[in-house]
C-alpha cells in the first residue's frame, strides 16, 4: 500500500481521516490522481486499518475544464477594460495631433505620429473585439430541456459522498441565458457545496417559479420582473462567516488558499447578471448555504 500511496503510513489514526490526495502509479508507470482515507479500529482483540481509496482522473478533468473556464473569462474581461481605457487615451492623442496639423501642417514627423496613433487604436478595437467574442450566446433555454443533460456532469462535481437531489418545478417559463454559462455556474456552486461538506451532506438543487414581488428588490433597477425562475443550490455544509459572505462574490477572494481561485462565485453573478437578473446568498455557520438566482422571463415566449 504505502507503494502507491507515500503518504500512507502518515495517515492520522481513527476516526477516519479526512479525504487526502496523492499521485498513484498504475501498473504501467503512469501517474493518477486518487484520494484517500484511513480508519482504525479494533474488533476481535485486534487493530485493524481500512483505506479507501478512489480514483479521481474525472473530478480532476472537471475542475481544470472549469478553471480554464474560469481564466478565460478573466482573460476577457481585463483585456476589455485595458482596450477601453487605450482606446480612449488614443482618442484624446489623436484629436491634439489634429489640431497640431492645424498650426504646423503636414510634417512628416506629425504624418508619422497620427500614423502611429491610428495602429494603436486599431490595436485596442481588436483587443476589444477579442474582449466581445467571448463564446456567450444568450438564447432562450428552457431549464426542463437543458438541465437534465447536465445533471451527470454536476453529479461527478458532487462526488461520492455527497446526495445531490435536483428538482425542476413543472411549466417553467423560459430564460434568456447561454447552457454553457448556466452549466458553469451549476458547477461552481456544487463544486463549492462539496467542498464545505468534507464529510459529506446533501446537496439540493431547486427550480422554481419566483415570487415576482419578493425578486423585484433584487433585480438590477429594482425592476419587477413579470415572471421568472428562483434556482437555488443550497447545502448542509460549513456555512459562511458574515466577512466572508460580505466578500464571496468578489473576484479572487478565496478562503482556500492555494486551491481556490476566487472565480467561481463572480462567474455565477455574470452569469445571473447576463440573464437579466440576480445573486444572493443566505449562509448560516455551521448549519449550511444557499446561493439564489433570480431570473426574469424570457422576453417572448415562442
Ligand atoms: N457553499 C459554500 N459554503 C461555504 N462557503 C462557501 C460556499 N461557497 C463559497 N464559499 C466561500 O466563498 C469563497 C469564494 O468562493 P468562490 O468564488 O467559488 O471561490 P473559491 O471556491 O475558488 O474559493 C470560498 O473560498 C468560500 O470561503
Ligand atoms: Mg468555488
Amino acid at each position: 500500500m504505502s507503494e502507491i500511496l507515500p503518504g500512507f503510513r502518515a495517515a492520522p489514526p481513527s476516526p477516519p481521516s479526512r479525504p487526502a490526495q496523492q499521485t498513484g502509479t498504475r501498473r504501467d508507470g503512469g501517474a493518477f490522481p486518487v484520494e484517500y482515507r484511513c480508519g482504525r479500529f479494533s474488533q476481535t482483540g485486534r487493530d485493524w486499518t481500512i483505506v479507501v481509496v478512489r480514483d479521481i482522473t474525472q473530478n480532476k478533468l472537471v475542475e481544470d475544464k472549469l478553471l480554464q473556464a474560469q481564466k478565460m473569462e478573466v482573460m476577457g474581461q481585463l483585456a476589455g477594460g485595458v482596450a477601453h481605457d487605450f482606446g480612449n487615451l488614443m482618442a484624446v492623442a489623436n484629436g491634439n495631433a489634429d489640431l497640431l496639423r492645424d498650426h504646423i501642417g503636414d510634417d512628416w514627423r506629425l504624418v508619422n505620429l497620427v500614423r502611429a496613433l491610428e495602429q494603436g487604436g486599431d490595436l485596442s478595437r481588436r483587443l476589444l473585439s477579442y474582449a466581445r467574442r467571448r463564446p456567450i450566446s444568450p438564447q432562450q433555454i428552457h431549464l426542463s430541456d437543458v438541465v437534465p443533460k447536465m445533471s451527470g456532469l454536476l453529479k461527478q462535481a458532487a462526488g461520492s459522498s455527497v446526495e445531490l437531489r435536483t428538482n425542476i418545478e413543472d411549466g417553467l417559463p423560459g430564460i434568456d441565458a447561454d447552457p454553457g454559462e448556466l452549466e458553469n455556474a451549476l458547477l461552481n456552486l456544487v463544486l463549492n457545496a462539496r467542498d464545505a461538506m468534507p464529510h459529506g451532506g446533501t446537496i439540493a438543487i431547486e427550480f422554481a417559479r419566483l415570487d415576482p414581488d419578493a425578486a423585484a428588490e433584487r433585480m438590477p433597477g429594482g425592476k419587477r420582473p413579470d415572471d421568472g425562475v428562483r434556482i437555488t443550490v443550497s447545502d448542509t455544509g460549513s456555512g459562511m462567516a458574515a466577512e466572508v459572505q460580505e466578500r464571496a462574490f468578489e473576484p479572487f477572494f478565496t478562503t482556500r488558499a492555494g486551491r481556490g481561485s476566487g472565480l467561481g462565485l463572480p462567474m455565477v453573478q455574470h452569469f445571473a447578471e447576463h440573464a437579466g437578473g440576480a445573486a444572493f446568498i443566505e449562509s448560516v455557520a455551521a448549519k449550511g448555504t444557499t446561493v439564489h438566482l433570480l431570473l426574469p422571463a424570457a422576453r417572448r415566449d415562442p
